[in-house]
C-alpha cells in the first residue's frame, strides 16, 4: 500500500517540493494532537437517568435491518459509566485535545425543555430536570477531568443524535428546530462555557441533510429526493448561525472560546483532467457537498452561485417555475455570514469526478449535481468502510483549495480516520501507514502551501457503533471488546505510534 500511495502523491508533487522530506520536520509549536468521539456511538446508556430518545435510538430500535444486525448504541463502549477508562486511554496517547459531543437529550429529554427569556437568562421545565442534572453532571466530569490532565475539550453541540420529540415535530425541515438548537446551544455555552473553550455546533450538516432526509438511511430515514437535503440543510445553517450569534452576543466576552461547524468533505479530481466536462464536474462536486455549507458561512451568507442556477435551471426544464433549493431572506444571509471562527475540516477520503449529464427525468441532489463519483481501482480501500479509498494526498489539495478559497482561515482536522474490518488485528501496521502519509501530506500542506493548520483529531478514540454498519467497522485508535461486558479498551499498534508522534511532535525518520 505504502509505495503505491506515495508514488501517486510524489506524481502530483510539483518539482520544488521533491527536494524537501518533511519527514523529519516538527509540527508547528502548540499544535493539537487530538482524537474524538460521539455521544451515540460510545456513551451507551440510552435511557439512563431520565435521557430522552434520540433519533438513532428510534431508528436503531425498529430494526428492519437498516442496522449491520440490528445493532444499537444502547450499551456502545459504556463510556457514561467508563468515563474513567476512556480518560486512561487519552491519557496514555498524551493528547492534548479531546472532542466528544454532548447528547441534547440527555440534557433536555425533548429537546425543546428550555428557553431564554430576554435578559438571556435560562429557564427550563420541572420535569427536564432529572436528566439536566444527571446529564450536566457527566459532562461536567469529562470536562474537568480532561482540564484536570491538561487537555483541552473540544465539544460538539450535536452530532446525528437529533432528540425525537424535535424530530415528531418535523425535525430539520420544520423552522422550529432552529429555534430549539439556539435555545439548547445557549444552555450549553452557559453551564459548560466557562471551561470549554472550542465550540462545534453541528457535525456533518451534509451527512445529515443528504442520508438523512435526502436517502433516508441514516436517522431519522426520510427519503424526500430533490427537496429534503436542501430543505434540512437550509434549517441547519441558519441554526448553526444562530447559535453563534448567541455566543458572540451572549458568552463571547466574558468566556473567550470559538465557534465553528465541522464540515465533511472530500477531495474532487476531474476523471479525466484534460476534459473541461470534468474539470466542471469536479468543481460542482465541491459546489454541492463542502462549499454548499462553507460558502454562505465563511463568505457571503448564500449558497453558491453555480449550485442555485444548476438547480433552479433544471427546476424551470422539470416544470417547476420555483426552485427547489430554498432561498435565503437578505437578513438571512447578513445574519449567516462570517459565522465561524476557525474552519472545522473532516476528511476521509477522495474521489474522482466525471460529467453526467442530467436527463431531467430525476429529482434528486445527486442528479441536480450532474457529476458522478468514481474511486480509482489503484487506490487501497479501508477494510472496515467500502467508501474509504486511501487517498493522503487528496487532504492536501483539500487544504490548499480552502485556503484559497475561504480567505486562509485558520484550520483544524476535527476527524480523520481509517477502519479495520471486525475483527480486527491489534497490529494494524497497514493502517499506522496511512495515518503516517496522512501526518506527511499535512507538513507539506503547512511548510510547503502555507495551510494554517492547528491541529488535527484522530477518528476515533475507541471502536464505536459505526452508524449503519454497527460494531463491523472499527475506527478506534483503542480495540473495544464488545463481547466483553467489561467493554475492555486496548491500545492498537496504532495508539502506540500516535503517541510517539505527540511526544515528538513530529514523525521519527523512518531509517532510525
Ligand atoms: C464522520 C462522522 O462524524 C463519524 O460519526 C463517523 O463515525 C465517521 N465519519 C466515520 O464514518
Amino acid at each position: 500500500m505504502a509505495s503505491a500511495l506515495s508514488t501517486d502523491s510524489a506524481a502530483l508533487d510539483s518539482c520544488a517540493d521533491c527536494s524537501w522530506n518533511p519527514e523529519g520536520a516538527s509540527f508547528p509549536e502548540q499544535f493539537a494532537w487530538g482524537a474524538a468521539t460521539a455521544a451515540y456511538q460510545v456513551e451507551g446508556s440510552w435511557d439512563a437517568d431520565g435521557k430522552g430518545p434520540s433519533v438513532w435510538d428510534t431508528f436503531t430500535h425498529q430494526g428492519g435491518d437498516r442496522v449491520f444486525k440490528n445493532q444499537t448504541g444502547d450499551v456502545a463502549c459504556g463510556s457514561y459509566t467508563l468515563w474513567e477508562e476512556d480518560l486512561k486511554c487519552i491519557k496514555q496517547l498524551g493528547l492534548t485535545h479531546y472532542r466528544f459531543s454532548l447528547s441534547w437529550s440527555r440534557l433536555l429529554p425533548d429537546g425543546t425543555a428550555g428557553f431564554i427569556n430576554q435578559k438571556g437568562n435560562c429557564s427550563f421545565k420541572i420535569e427536564s430536570c432529572a436528566a439536566l442534572i444527571q446529564g450536566v453532571d457527566y459532562y461536567n466530569k469529562v470536562i474537568d477531568s480532561l482540564l484536570a490532565n491538561d487537555v483541552t475539550p473540544m465539544v460538539t453541540l450535536y452530532h446525528f443524535d437529533l432528540p425525537q420529540h424535535l424530530e415528531d415535530q418535523g425535525g430539520w425541515r420544520s423552522d422550529a428546530t432552529v429555534k430549539a438548537f439556539d435555545t439548547y446551544a445557549q444552555f450549553c455555552f452557559r453551564i459548560f462555557g466557562d471551561r470549554v473553550k472550542l465550540w462545534i455546533t453541528i457535525n456533518e450538516p451534509y451527512i445529515i441533510a443528504t442520508l438523512g432526509y435526502e436517502k433516508g438511511i441514516l436517522a431519522p430515514g426520510i427519503a424526500e429526493p430533490g427537496t429534503g437535503a436542501y430543505q434540512a440543510a437550509h434549517n441547519m445553517i441558519k441554526a448553526h448561525a444562530a447559535a453563534w450569534h448567541s455566543y458572540d452576543r451572549l458568552f463571547r466576552k466574558q468566556q473567550g472560546g470559538l465557534v465553528s461547524i465541522a464540515l465533511i468533505s472530500g477531495w474532487a479530481e476531474p476523471f479525466n483532467p484534460n476534459s473541461l466536462a470534468d474539470q466542471e464536474a469536479a468543481k460542482w462536486h465541491m459546489a454541492f457537498c463542502l462549499d454548499w455549507f462553507a460558502t454562505p458561512i465563511f463568505l457571503d451568507g448564500d449558497y453558491p452561485a453555480i449550485m442555485k442556477s444548476k438547480i433552479s435551471s433544471t427546476c424551470k426544464r422539470q416544470g417547476s417555475p420555483l426552485s427547489r433549493l430554498p432561498e435565503f431572506t437578505e437578513e438571512e444571509k447578513v445574519m449567516i455570514k462570517g459565522t465561524a471562527d476557525f474552519f472545522s475540516l473532516n476528511y476521509y477520503t477522495t474521489r474522482k469526478v466525471k460529467y453526467q449529464v442530467n436527463t431531467h427525468s430525476q429529482i434528486s441532489i445527486f442528479a441536480d449535481k450532474e457529476a458522478e463519483e468514481v474511486t480509482d481501482p489503484s487506490w487501497p480501500v479501508a477494510t472496515g468502510s467500502s467508501w474509504l479509498a486511501v487517498v493522503p494526498w487528496g487532504l492536501r489539495r483539500l487544504l490548499k483549495y480552502i485556503k484559497d478559497t475561504y480567505n486562509h482561515p485558520i484550520i483544524y482536522i476535527t476527524e480523520n480516520g481509517f477502519s479495520q474490518s471486525d475483527p480486527a488485528a491489534l497490529d494494524d501496521t497497514q493502517r499506522w501507514e496511512y495515518f503516517r502519509l496522512t501526518l506527511l501530506e499535512i507538513l507539506k500542506a503547512i511548510y510547503i502551501d502555507g495551510v494554517q493548520l492547528k491541529g488535527y483529531f484522530v477518528w476515533s478514540l475507541l471502536d464505536n457503533f459505526e452508524w449503519t454498519c454497527g460494531y463491523s467497522s472499527r475506527f478506534g485508535l483503542f480495540h473495544v471488546d464488545f463481547e466483553n461486558s467489561a467493554l475492555p479498551r486496548v491500545p492498537y499498534k496504532s495508539a502506540i505510534e500516535y503517541a510517539n508522534v505527540i511526544t515528538n511532535n513530529g514523525l521519527i525518520k523512518s531509517h532510525e
